[in-house]
């Protein structure tokens, strides 16, 4: 194909400046009081989303005009080639629209190996709020800012800090506030910061041991997952089968409490050794 290029070339420093450059023009409309718009009834989408997301789209036609790319915003643009680029323009939407400096911008690049095998071969994810410019290759480890990353070493699910975050689509049909409620008994905490793939970069950097979500979409996780795999973390299905970027089921971890976080889901699930939720009547009285 015309677009194939060698493994050798690395896209690493052209995403490097077009995350940049969208995270520079994120930074130019926060706190700008933009109008917001909805998608859903707790969906929100601004300007800055959709103009991030042609930045984007737009600096990767000009470097590589054959490439195939997914993007929250705009869907696909599917022109059969072996490459294709996972784009989340602005993650972290409901924190950006309230003036909650915790949001980013997250690409990812897919390459076509044979048939419909496809493989993650690099993703960035970039924080303008604090300047944090997290990447990975295959098989080259995970980097924030140039410097290496690895997962945390806590081996123990009780002394971990874990992170999660709820759908905007169908909230009231998700159970994940069991969950929430549950973990958080068994561990230092949950945090639900609203950008999932700066948790995801958050594990990698070994500042969460794990998170998960119900519901992500390939835009959400494809730059993260590969940070989390590059910096020796584990990502899977609640199950512990194969994560795929359709999967609907994220569970990232330094890998060494994977298995007690998967145990535990298991149990959830299957309702065995709930803690009760305190009735807030009895606790009002
Ligand atoms: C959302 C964020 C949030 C997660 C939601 C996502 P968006 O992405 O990643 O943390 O809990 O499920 O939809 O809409 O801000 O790009
Ligand atoms: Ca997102
Ligand atoms: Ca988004």
């Amino acid at each position: 194909m015309a677009d194939r290029m060698p493994r050798t070339e690395s896209f690493l420093p052209a995403m490097f400046e077009i995350a940049r450059e969208a995270g520079a023009l994120l930074m130019h409309h926060f706190h700008q009081h933009l109008k917001v718009e909805y998608k859903g009834e707790a969906d929100l989408v601004t300007a800055a989303d959709r103009a991030s997301e042609k930045l984007i789209r737009e600096r990767i036609r000009e470097r590589w005009p054959g490439h195939d790319v997914l993007g929250e915003e705009q869907g696909l643009n599917d022109q059969g080639s072996d490459y294709r680029w996972y784009v989340d323009p602005l993650d972290g939407t409901t924190n950006f629209a309230h003036g909650f400096p915790v949001f980013c911008v997250s690409m990812a690049l897919e390459q076509r190996v044979q048939g419909e095998v496809r493989r993650r071969i690099a993703g960035v994810v970039y924080d303008p709020t604090r300047d944090e410019l997290f990447s990975a290759e295959l098989g080259c480890g995970a980097h924030l800012n140039g410097e290496k990353i690895c997962v945390s070493k806590t081996n123990r699910l009780n002394e971990s800090l874990v992170a999660t975050g709820f759908p905007s689509h169908k909230r009231h049909k998700n159970p994940n506030i069991f969950f929430y409620h549950q973990i958080t008994l068994r561990t230092h905490g949950v945090r639900r910061a609203g950008s999932a793939a700066l948790d995801l970069c958050n594990v990698a950097s070994g500042r969460f041991e794990g998170f998960w979500e119900f519901n992500l979409n390939p835009w959400d996780t494809a730059a993260g997952v590969l940070i989390v795999e590059e910096a020796g973390g584990q990502v899977t299905r609640f199950d512990g089968s194969e994560f795929e970027l359709n999967s609907r089921e994220t569970l990232a971890t330094n890998g060494h409490i994977h298995e007690a976080l998967i145990h535990e889901f298991q149990e959830i699930f299957a309702g065995r050794g709930l803690d009760p939720l305190p009735d807030p009547r009895a606790f009002a009285r």
